[in-house]
């Protein structure tokens, strides 16, 4: 479905490099014709990628290497959409040419990364990072963060987060995905393990299973890509994430990205790519409330196969708060804890034993140190 988008004012423009057309296309389409933000430059390695998206959207400058991108002053922010294990190389060369950086989930690809990602932003404090966690900026999501935000989930005692998407054609179509330093716990279980963090706060330790499922072997797959994750919060409280790759996918019972947060109050669960949450609140019947006018600022370009509409939410919202001198989220420390998460998730699957999760010191923003 092709459409046209929302966008809101920001208070300021910028200009943006967008590096990798394959989702980063999704954001190159949701910002056309926007008043503050514009596309200024992209990059890909793909040169006719390059020329194609340039002509289509009447960007000024494309190129296959990312530094004759970052040499252009017209450019405060690059959007990083490039393959997970090159996500570190771009953030720093970046950072290294003064830009601004919203970089796609994974934010990184372990947590020798991310702490060199840190790094980099404290020897850099005049610019920002922001990690691009699309499914934060879904409608639905974004109903149900107001409602926890206005108190009418109440205290939230449980919640559970699944990303559970058929991804064979990801294997046969992403070369990437097959190579080494790739892993689908990095890239599928980041959307989950993000939103139930946002929740729930900081993970204390976590206890995981994974296999490789029959249909991923049978599709060529390497990897594990059947997790099934328990967590305990530093709370106490505990909490459940599925990421499930290798399947028939049942979208009726099953929607790609789901929520639920259970609370005091209420309980609020949320989907993607439906545009629909369940609602209990207590003393109220349940129901199901529909954002069907949002569809055309979701699903604008090819449909649900990119992200327009987040990606335009997450962009507006970074520029705002670089605007109004404010620190976006999830920033850099925010993203350290997920990939800290996952990485726990990693050892407890090779170990078999639940892991603790490596803390970031609370006074880390100032020093840097690790616990
Ligand atoms: N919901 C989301 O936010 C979301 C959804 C899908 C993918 N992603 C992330 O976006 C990233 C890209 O995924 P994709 O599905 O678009 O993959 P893709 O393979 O379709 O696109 C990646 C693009 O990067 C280009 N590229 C590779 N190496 C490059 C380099 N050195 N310099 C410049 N360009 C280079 C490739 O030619 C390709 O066009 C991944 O990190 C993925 O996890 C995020």
């Amino acid at each position: 479905m092709e459409g046209h988008g929302r966008h809101t004012k920001v208070g300021k423009k910028f200009g943006i490099g967008v590096v990798g057309l394959g989702e980063g296309k999704g954001l190159i389409k949701g910002l056309y014709g926007h008043p503050e933000l514009t596309i200024q430059a992209i990059c890909d390695v793909d040169d006719s990628l390059v020329r194609k998206v340039k002509q289509q959207f009447d960007i000024p400058f494309g190129c296959c290497e990312l530094d004759s991108l970052l040499t252009r002053e017209d450019i405060d922010i690059v959007a990083i959409y490039t393959p997970d294990q090159l996500h570190i190389d771009h953030i720093r060369k970046s950072f290294q040419a003064g830009k601004h950086v919203l970089c796609t989930k994974p934010l990184v690809n372990s947590l020798e990364e991310a702490e060199e990602v840190i790094t980099l932003t404290r020897n850099h404090p005049d610019l920002q990072l922001m990690v691009g966690q699309s499914s934060r900026f879904f409608g639905p999501m974004q109903h149900q963060r107001r409602a926890f935000e206005r108190g009418k989930i109440g205290e939230l005692g449980y919640a559970e987060a699944s990303y559970v998407h058929d991804m064979r054609w990801f294997y046969g179509n992403r070369s990437w995905a097959k190579e080494g330093g790739f892993d689908l716990l990095f890239g599928g279980c980041s959307h989950p393990v993000d939103l139930i963090r946002w929740y729930m706060g900081d993970v204390e330790e976590v206890f995981a299973y994974a296999n490789r499922s029959l249909i991923g072997e049978e599709a060529g797959f390497q990897g594990n890509d059947t997790f099934v994750i328990s967590l305990k919060f530093e709370s106490g409280k505990i909490g459940r994430v599925l990421g499930c790759y290798g399947l028939e996918h049942p979208h009726h019972t099953k929607p790609w990205i789901e929520v639920g947060v259970y609370g005091t109050k209420g309980t609020f669960i949320s989907k993607y790519p439906q545009l629909e949450s369940i609602i209990k609140y207590e003393g109220e019947p349940e129901k199901i409330e529909s954002y069907f006018e949002d569809n055309y600022h979701y699903f604008q370009f090819e449909g649900i196969n990119h992200h327009a509409g987040e990606f335009v939410n997450y962009t507006e919202y970074f520029a705002r708060c670089l605007a109004d001198g404010e620190q976006a989220m999830p920033d850099v420390y925010d993203g350290y804890k997920t990939i800290a998460v996952l990485e726990a998730i990693r050892d407890s699957i090779e170990t078999g034993y639940p892991v603790k999760v490596k803390k970031l010191m609370p006074e880390t923003s100032k020093s840097g140190g690790y616990e």
